[in-house]
């Protein structure tokens, strides 16, 4: 199985964008990429703003939106609990040979995670066990901003903790200016200094590319 298992530091932090991105930027070079959602909560299937469909509506690959996410809760909680709600479970086994089943349709395959790494998915596995499954190597989606470093390197850590190799980790938002502390404009030598310190994370389309993105 080739591609990439997109996780990240929380909730919210654009997992869902980043994943999207790197199905257009890559399918912009040329290649054959797919793209599912492990686990939704907090959405059904057909929700227009759940990650199956923002993830069909960017990339719009030929699955659909149940294909792209095989496991849908509608409670807004942790995949385990929010299944329970349903008298349902996630299971193992099956989202496995699911999201090999899209990968082996295209050169590569990109996935998204739900929360955390250590988000449950059941009752003794996690959204780490479900990564190693796989055997993709991961994605760390970050905030930008204080305290990312904390939540990124506890990422980074837990993920080689559990025999998983993360990317280099990159915030993805841009940071807010930087104000000097009696709230003036930053010094020119501070506005060079912030430069050099933006966050890289933002996906640059290629020429042509990643239009979808933008829709
Ligand atoms: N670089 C960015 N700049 C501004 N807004 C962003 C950026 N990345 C993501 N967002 C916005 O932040 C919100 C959360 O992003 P997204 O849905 O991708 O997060 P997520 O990590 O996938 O969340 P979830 O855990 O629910 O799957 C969305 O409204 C998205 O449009
Ligand atoms: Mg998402």
């Amino acid at each position: 199985m080739n591609g990439l298992f997109v996780t990240g530091t929380d909730t919210g932090v654009g997992k869902t964008v980043v994943t999207a991105g790197i199905v257009c930027a890559l399918r912009a070079r040329g290649h054959s990429v797919g793209v599912a959602k492990s686990v939704q909560s907090g959405a059904l299937t057909l929700d227009p703003e759940g990650d199956a469909m923002m993830l069909k509506r960017w990339t719009k690959v030929a699955e659909s939106p149940g294909e792209i996410a095989p496991f849908s809760f509608a409670a807004p909680l942790a995949p385990s609990v929010a299944a329970e709600l349903e008298d349902r479970v996630v299971d193992r086994a099956e989202l496995g040979d699911h999201l090999r089943a899209v990968a082996s349709r295209y050169d590569a395959v990109v996935v998204e995670g739900a929360g955390g790494l250590l988000v449950p998915l059941g009752e003794d596995w996690t959204i780490a066990d479900l990564a190693h499954d796989l055997a993709l190597p991961l994605v760390v989606v970050a905030r930008a901003g204080l305290g990312t470093v904390n939540h990124s390197a506890l990422t980074v850590r837990v993920a080689r903790e559990l025999g998983l190799e993360p990317r280099r980790p990159r915030p993805w938002a841009p940071a807010p200016a930087r104000r000097r502390a009696d709230g003036g404009a930053a010094r020119p030598r501070d506005r060079r200094h912030h430069r050099r310190r933006r966050p890289r994370g933002r996906l640059n389309p290629p020429e042509g590319g990643c239009a979808c993105l933008r829709s």
